[in-house]
């Protein structure tokens, strides 16, 4: 795993609080806005698990406060939480959900999935740890599962990373870092493993395209 990593989970190690009361903050600037953001997920969620077994076994990357996972495990899914911050760990435990410590870069998965899901944790990885974690989802996931993931979008930043402690509502008191990746780099990474891919979306920001989302299928 990158150092740039590393260092980046050290911070939400010890910062993981104040992140979760911060981005509860932040959805209340704007909530229509906040809502419409969640209606989209949770759309592109129902329509790319819809090809899934009942009950199929789900894991998720970098949950932090587990409303995702939440989601996911409403839809009849058995999902398996996880993050590497303590802090983050419990809050999904409190709402009832199975959660590991897992470092998705170090630690080995410990079952087969369907799904694989991982939403704004590629901000963190550098382009070696993409490509890392993509090859190694690939080998966990049954035949024909999925990997949904995202990734800041290049194409709306004038720099390809960067070492980050927002102001106002994501302030944490230490940067982490941020890696923007364009397409053709993910479209590049991604042909290094045998994965196909079978849904692209661009999603999010003034333009509809701060976020690459991509469906990958086994
Ligand atoms: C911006 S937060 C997103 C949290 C959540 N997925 C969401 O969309 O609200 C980034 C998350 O990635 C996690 N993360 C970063 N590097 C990781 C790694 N190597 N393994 C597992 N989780 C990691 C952090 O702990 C944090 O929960």
């Amino acid at each position: 795993m990158s150092k740039e990593n590393q260092k980046t989970i050290e911070v939400y190690e010890k910062k993981a609080h104040l992140y979760l009361s911060n981005s509860i903050e932040h959805d209340k600037l704007n909530p229509i806005k906040a809502s419409q953001k969640r209606k989209n997920l949770e759309n592109l969620i129902i329509s790319n698990f819809s090809s899934l077994p009942e009950h199929a076994k789900v894991f998720e990357i970098g949950s932090g406060n587990g409303t995702n996972a939440k989601f996911i495990q409403s839809l009849g899914f058995d999902v398996t939480a996880s993050d590497t911050a303590n802090a983050f760990i419990k809050a999904t435990q409190n709402q009832g959900l199975k959660t590991i410590k897992f470092n998705a870069l170090k630690d080995s998965f410990p079952e087969k999935y369907f799904a694989i899901f991982c939403w704004r944790v590629f901000v963190h990885f550098t382009k070696d740890d993409a490509l890392h974690i993509i090859q190694k989802v690939y080998d966990t996931l049954e035949t024909n599962g999925i990997f949904i993931f995202n990734a800041i979008n290049r194409e709306i930043k004038d720099i390809d990373n960067e070492w980050v402690d927002f102001e106002g509502e994501y302030h944490m008191g230490a940067e982490r870092y941020y890696d923007y990746f364009s397409k053709n780099d993910l479209d590049d990474i991604i042909r290094k493993t045998n994965f196909k891919i079978e849904n692209f979306y661009k999603d999010g920001g003034d333009h509809n395209n701060k976020w690459l989302i991509y469906v990958l299928k086994k």
